[in-house]
């Protein structure tokens, strides 16, 4: 862990701290060696969308190494090195076959577990021919995104669903663009910014114009002066609760964190007016989005959408058609009359120094998850499990929802401060699992 810098103390003293430490590489490096990037490679993550595979293979970048993906004339899909094995000519110039891919310079066929399967130009007992192979990895393919374990073959976990997947009147939709949504900076502030509720008061309410605000142009949230926040641990990570009061109501948004690059979010902070006529109105989450690392400074972003029955579009397309405050590419006038995460997040830097920051407070959830981070990485420098490998094939609970119930409020502030905290933990104690 690098030292903390010291809080300057001196007005005009921007020289004394001008040099800049090194950012904590343990946790945020990616590569394959590194200690970031060997607890990474513990778990499945999404590296593709269905849609990107058609008839010509599709170069990707993950976890810092150059890959291949496609899908070949027998619907099956292969995660090859890009690299040919032979020469090194990249196979992403390689032609689709029915059983894998040929690399164009001089064409040996590789099937999608980088078996070689043909060497046209050596001779029949050649020693490469079915006894040795190209570096590929596993994949599962789950309502339309491509996931990959990257790690050791031995320790290669059952896939990892959550019990929002195939819940009752539930369905998938794909939340990014085409390839994902991407990120010119390190996977780990990314995470930063989900541990983070208070930035949806003030990035989202209080600066960015079009962003979190209702119908009459307020913003929907205020700077915790009437909620309560909290951070829990659960087996698998973090879940932050914001309880408020709202007249005869206390509601209940929760963001959930997923070790180790996995959000759970309820529902954009609009108070759920129409459903708050009843006496208890909870929902699901809106969003379970993994933020993949491409290397040590990029990020692509993947999000599954739920839709519910009765509902012609999923909630999170319906309220944000465009999510442009996250993605890159607006006009640079327009990022700074009405910056939202990506501005917030990508302008920390390539690789966010944590001996240059000052926690405060409110970063509570910040410096949780990252001493979860450097505990998953110690796990895996142990041989073990990190927190969020699961052995099971049963789905992970899922804590994220959002809860109105009707409660008046108690007798003094400080008693409904108290009814809040236990409302909040009331929901927090009831995960949707498998048995639902
Ligand atoms: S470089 Fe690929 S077959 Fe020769
Ligand atoms: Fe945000």
């Amino acid at each position: 862990m690098t030292k903390q810098r010291r809080f300057l103390t001196t007005p005009y003293g921007g020289y004394l701290q001008a040099q800049i430490p090194p950012p904590d590489t343990f946790l945020a490096e990616v590569g394959p060696g590194t200690p970031g990037g060997e607890y990474l490679r513990r778990f499945w993550h999404p590296v593709a969308q269905t849609p990107m595979l058609g008839d010509l293979p599709v170069p990707i970048r993950i976890l810092g190494e150059d890959l291949v993906i496609f899908r070949d004339r027998s619907k099956r899909i292969g995660l090859l090195d890009r690299h040919c094995t032979h020469r090194g000519t990249s196979l992403e110039f390689g032609k689709i076959e029915d059983r894998g891919i040929r690399c164009c310079y001089h064409g040996w066929q590789f099937d999608v577990d980088g078996t070689i399967l043909d060497t046209p130009a050596e001779p029949a007992n050649n020693p490469y021919k079915g006894k040795l192979c190209q570096g590929a990895y596993p994949v599962i393919e789950y309502c339309g995104l491509i996931f990959a374990y990257m790690g050791p073959p031995e320790t290669k976990p059952p896939f990892r669903k959550f019990a929002t997947f195939e819940a009752p009147g539930v369905r998938l939709g794909l939340a990014e663009h085409l390839g994902g949504n991407h990120k010119p900076c390190n996977w780990l502030q990314i995470m930063d910014n989900i541990v983070d509720p208070v930035h949806e008061a003030y990035l989202h309410a209080q600066i960015s114009g079009p962003q979190f605000l209702n119908d009459d142009g307020e913003g929907l949230l205020e700077l915790g002066i009437e909620g309560e926040d909290d951070y829990w641990e659960t087996p698998t990570g973090i879940l932050c609760h914001e309880a408020r009061r709202v007249g005869e109501h206390v509601w209940v948004r929760s963001l959930e964190y997923v070790c180790p690059n996995v959000i759970q979010l309820s529902r954009l902070p609009h108070f759920p007016l129409a459903e708050s006529n009843q006496d208890e109105w909870e929902v699901l989450p809106m969003l379970t989005r993994w933020r993949v690392p491409v290397d040590d400074f990029n990020t692509r972003e993947f999000a599954f959408t739920y839709s519910f029955d009765g509902e012609s579009k999923d909630y999170f397309g319906k309220v944000w058609p465009a999510d442009l405050s996250n993605s890159g590419g607006r006009p640079y006038e327009v990022m700074q009359r009405d910056p939202g995460d990506y501005e917030a997040q990508i302008s920390q830097g390539a690789m966010t120094v944590h001996a240059n920051e000052h926690l405060a407070t409110s970063d509570r959830g910040v410096a949780m998850m990252r001493r979860m981070v450097r505990e998953g990485i110690e796990a895996v420098q142990r041989g073990e499990d990190p927190r969020g490998v699961t052995r099971s094939v049963d789905p992970l609970p899922v804590y994220a929802r959002e809860t109105v119930k009707k409660i008046g409020a108690a007798l003094t502030p400080d008693a409904d401060a108290d009814l809040l905290r236990r409302i909040s933990k009331q929901v927090r104690d009831r995960p949707m699992s498998a048995a639902g």
